[in-house]
């Protein structure tokens, strides 16, 4: 029988996590760059986004930076505030791709970003990690992962949510494994 069949679409999947202390936040980003590195051996072509989102000193470049390293980059990550985008090549098992860390907050125009050229790295090998997105208001290819961070009572206390917002977004986040 044939009808008006809608297509199906997986609930979207979202992760919940209460970082008492940074280590916690560390952790987390670590299970997400293992879960990345699971996406990118099985996809080379593979090219999630990245959003994170939450006030000034939330920790949006803290869980980068524990992203980036936990993938083995050895140097500096450092805020790309002034730059607006850090590119950070990483080879890992046998892969290579790159992480674009994105801060927009001083974007003097939401298409700045498309005027600096940084349209190309939504392009090549690898993912994007954007701070402050809504600067770029809605110009910015869509996301696959929302990263929501908010401050708990301590000063070392974080609340921080993953919402898959896409199919490629939904298997990244369900194979997360936090210990
Ligand atoms: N549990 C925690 N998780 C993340 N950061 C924490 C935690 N506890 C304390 N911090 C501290 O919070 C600060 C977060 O700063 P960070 O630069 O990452 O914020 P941000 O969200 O990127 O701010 P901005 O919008 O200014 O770029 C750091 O100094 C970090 O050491
Ligand atoms: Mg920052």
């Amino acid at each position: 029988m044939t009808g008006n069949q809608t297509p199906q679409t997986s609930p979207k999947a979202s992760l919940k996590q209460h970082c008492r202390q940074e280590a916690e936040t560390a952790k987390l980003a670590s299970a997400l760059a293992a879960s990345l590195e699971k996406l990118f051996s099985q996809n080379p072509q593979a090219h999630p986004n990245i959003s994170l989102e939450g006030d000034l000193g939330a920790g949006k470049t803290i869980f980068a930076r524990y992203l980036i390293q936990s993938m083995g980059h050895e140097g500096r990550v450092k805020s790309p505030t002034y730059t607006l985008c850090e590119p950070y090549p990483i080879q890992k098992n046998n892969l290579s791709f790159t992480a674009h860390h994105f801060d927009l907050y001083r974007m003097r125009d939401p298409l700045e970003w498309q005027e600096a050229g940084f349209a190309e790295h939504f392009d090549v090998p690898g993912f994007c990690l954007i701070e402050w997105p809504e600067k770029a208001e809605g110009t910015l290819p869509a996301f696959d992962i929302q990263i929501q961070l908010k401050a708990g009572a301590d000063e070392n206390e974080r609340f921080i949510t993953l919402n898959a917002l896409s199919e490629q977004g939904n298997i990244v986040i369900n194979s997360i494994h936090v210990n």
